[in-house]
């Protein structure tokens, strides 16, 4: 699970202007390997680690030289359906901001790296929103579309998420809806999006983008995204504000690189956490916002830092969460049990003989922090492949990037 911090916002900051050579690794967008020698490498690392976590030892070199010709001879090697997900599992494994990788193992990959038009990729996400969200009890699931062939566009989805919330920006400089999306909305709207009803719950249409081909939008059928409404065990006024949110989180933005072959289009999702939705999502100010408009209802006094307000506000929102996702049979984590259930999980890897990767301002809850065992460990956070990576936002030209690496993201392709 990834539950991204203000803390982590601030400390992005202090790094604005170090040179990207120096800054720490998961900051950088890692760009895919082009290099059939690095290929090579990364190949080299990950069937080791395949064949030895699957018993398979005496494999691994007859293996590797196979794949070495490959590589020699087209510049790149393709994967069996074995290697891709257990390569698929382990980047989740290896995703520090996860809180939720305890579940690893459990990951349903599908190969669907057959398909090679934007409609069918579209019809096989919309396939993943109904058999992942499973009428509640979410599946953890991740779609492989074709891997990116070096010096070549890969296949992109632009919504950083399948179900994103749109943000209007008014004319009196206020925004209606998710203010995170305001910038994809009116790139939207750019490609021809005529908008929606005005709501703060605007579901986005879904841009597809094929390599060297212009962005294709999407709606998204309406019955196969599941939401939840809100309302709170023992206040009645809560329901009357009209909150809801979706039930499946499905990342589809990052990249998965796996053996050295990157897939830019393999969206993934588990399920939430309440605090994503109840601490950050409705929380923020810089998102919805909603602790004055909560303590306000619960008759708080809001001019005063030291009545805890936002404290008490913020508690009764997560409450609100947890009990709508639960009432609705739709499969939510508490903080206290992701926590715990991360401390299992780093117990497993050590008895496996693998170090836990982590970062401790993601993986610490932002609601009752020290009440978390996480919040009392320190953490190492290494970057290991397989894993997933951050891809340059596909409507922006990354300045840091070559010219070469520029075409391969079609920059400015607005
Ligand atoms: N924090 C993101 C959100 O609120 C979701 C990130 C993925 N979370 C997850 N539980 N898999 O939408």
């Amino acid at each position: 699970m990834l539950a991204q911090h203000t803390f982590l916002e601030k400390r992005e900051d202090q790094f604005a202007d170090t040179p990207s050579s120096v800054r720490p690794t998961h900051q950088q967008i890692r760009y895919p390997l082009v290099d059939p020698q690095e290929i090579f490498r990364e190949a080299r690392e990950y069937f080791h680690l395949f064949h030895h976590e699957h018993g398979t030892s005496q494999l691994y070199q007859e293996h590797l030289n196979e794949i070495q010709a490959e590589i020699e001879r087209t510049g790149t090697y393709w994967q069996t359906c074995d290697e891709l997900v257990y390569g698929a599992r382990v980047a989740w494994r290896n995703s520090t901001r996860c809180i939720g990788r305890l579940h690893w193992k459990s990951l349903t990959v599908r190969d669907l790296r057959h398909l090679s038009t934007a409609e069918d990729i579209f019809e096989a996400i919309v396939e993943h929103l109904r058999t992942g969200t499973n009428g509640g009890k979410i599946r953890p699931m991740m779609s492989v579309f074709a891997p990116q062939m070096p010096h070549r566009q890969g296949i992109r989805i632009w919504n950083p998420q399948v179900i994103q919330y749109a943000g209007y920006r008014l004319p009196d400089g206020s925004i209606t809806g998710d203010p995170s999306n305001e910038e994809l909305t009116t790139v939207l709207r750019h490609l021809g999006w005529k908008g929606g009803a005005g709501t703060a719950f605007d579901v986005l249409p879904l841009v597809i983008q094929m390599p060297y081909q212009r962005p294709r939008l999407f709606e998204l059928p309406r019955d196969a995204i599941l939401e939840v409404p809100l309302s709170h065990p023992d206040y009645a006024w809560f329901a009357d504000l009209g909150l809801k949110w979706y039930a499946l989180p499905i990342i589809s933005n990052m990249r998965l690189e796996i053996g050295g072959i990157s897939y830019s289009a393999a969206p993934f999702n588990g399920w939430y956490m309440g605090t994503e939705i109840g601490a950050r999502n409705f929380g923020d100010e810089g998102r919805y916002n909603l602790l004055p408009v909560i303590a306000k209802a619960m008759g708080l006094n809001v001019r005063s830092n030291r009545t805890l307000w936002k404290d008490r506000a913020l508690v009764e929102l997560n409450i609100a969460v947890l009990h709508s996702f639960a009432s609705h049979g739709v499969t939510m984590v508490d903080h206290h049990t992701a926590s715990q259930q991360l401390v299992v999980h780093q117990a497993c890897e050590n008895k496996a003989g693998r170090l836990m990767p982590a970062d401790w301002s993601w993986i610490v809850p932002p609601l009752s922090s020290s009440a978390t065992p996480v919040f009392h460990c320190p953490y190492q956070d290494v970057t290991f492949t397989p894993n997933l990576f951050y891809q340059p936002t596909p409507w922006q030209a990354d300045p840091q990037a070559s010219l070469e690496k520029q075409a391969y993201y079609g920059a400015g392709a607005t």
